[in-house]
């Protein structure tokens, strides 16, 4: 089965085994499948923030369970996804509702029970702060579990998902706590500039739509995956030194002693932003995304990210951590 569609990046991959289960039941029976098979197993959602080798052994199982629905609880609105249901598309619906809380979300790729695994967050808002539970199946027995947020140890593109969970569950659908209270999040950037007074939430939805055209690059277009580094995250006195040298560089307190800084600023000033080597690239737009011209593979890319943080470590001492996953290479 072919993947080279199904990841943004538009990495060939071709897998050994593809499903795609639109219910629960099919989705355990493929799992005990595997298990009696033997076969690695490799979960898919959007595609938008994985590199895939260019064979995946085993079964690749993408959730399609696409059904969302409403509840209403007082002034609040919970909001039930199935694993499958593309994230951009609902936040737009949502937002289209007058109901608060994913507006900032909005152009992200990807399917909805992929979001809660690196906590996808944009705009001063992440996922963690709406999610009423996430819904899932252990991989080990088919047995079906509810998380609270608390349980899901949401942080900076973190989660369980990447840590005790990882390769033990399959999200199978998300709560969303929203609000029919207005509660605009305009502190991110120029953000409150781009919208007028008392904002409707799809005002703001379509605002950091437009913000998000200009700067990043749409996958359909040029492959990518969004940031492909994380923003480090370093001591208040390795800040302060840098600061000496640049005083010009994005910094951002995130309590503790700690400063989050730019990767995309660090990048850019190591004269990268723009760059091209082979098959690949830095974005001209946003140095924090790497793209695919087309002819590549992920072995390219990984040798070219490394360059990217090589760069930057040598030139300011700050280690980048690449923020896509990797799918298992085959043994
Ligand atoms: N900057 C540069 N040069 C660049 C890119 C950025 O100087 O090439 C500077 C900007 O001028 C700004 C600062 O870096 O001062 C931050 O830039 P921006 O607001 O564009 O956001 P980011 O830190 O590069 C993060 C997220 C994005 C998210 C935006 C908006 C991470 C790894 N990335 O990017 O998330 O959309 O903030 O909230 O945290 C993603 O995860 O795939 C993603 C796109």
């Amino acid at each position: 089965h072919d993947l080279s569609r199904a990841n943004t990046l538009g990495l060939p991959c071709r897998a050994e085994h593809f499903a795609a289960p639109a219910a629960i039941e099919p989705l355990r029976r493929l799992l005990r499948l595997a298990s009696e098979q033997a076969w690695p197993l490799t979960l898919l959602g959007g595609g938008s923030n994985l590199i895939l080798p260019a064979h995946l052994p085993g079964l690749v199982l993408q959730p399609a369970l696409r059904h969302w629905w409403l509840e209403s609880r007082g002034d609040s609105v919970l909001v039930h996804v199935g694993a499958g249901v593309e994230w951009h598309p609902l936040v737009m619906a949502l937002a289209g509702r007058g109901l608060w809380g994913t507006e900032n979300l909005a152009l992200i790729p990807g399917h909805c029970g992929a979001a809660p695994i690196q906590n996808i967050g944009a705009y001063g808002v992440e996922l963690g702060e709406v999610i009423e539970a996430v819904h899932v199946l252990f991989i080990e027995d088919g047995s079906s579990a509810v998380l609270t947020p608390e349980a899901c140890a949401f942080g900076y593109r973190d989660s369980i998902f990447k840590r005790e969970l990882e390769g033990r569950v399959v999200i199978t659908g998300l709560s969303l706590r929203l609000s029919r209270e207005a509660a605009p999040r305009l502190a991110y950037g120029d953000l409150a500039r781009r919208v007028g007074a008392n904002p409707s939430p799809l005002e703001v939805a379509q605002a950091v739509c437009a913000i998000r055209r200009e700067k990043l690059p749409d996958p359909v277009e040029l492959g990518n995956a969004g940031s492909f580094f994380k923003n480090p995250i370093v001591s208040r006195d390795q800040a302060l030194e840098l600061l000496e040298d640049c005083p010009d560089m994005p910094h951002f307190d995130v309590g503790d002693g700690q400063i989050k800084l730019a990767a995309g600023w660090l990048i850019e000033r190591c004269g990268l932003k723009g760059w091209r080597e082979g098959h690949f690239g830095v974005h001209s737009r946003q140095a924090l995304v790497l793209v695919h011209f087309g002819g590549g593979d992920a072995g390219e890319l990984l040798l070219f990210a490394d360059h990217v943080a090589e760069s930057v470590q040598a030139r300011f001492g700050v280690t980048l951590e690449r923020e896509p996953r990797l799918a298992i290479e085959s043994p």
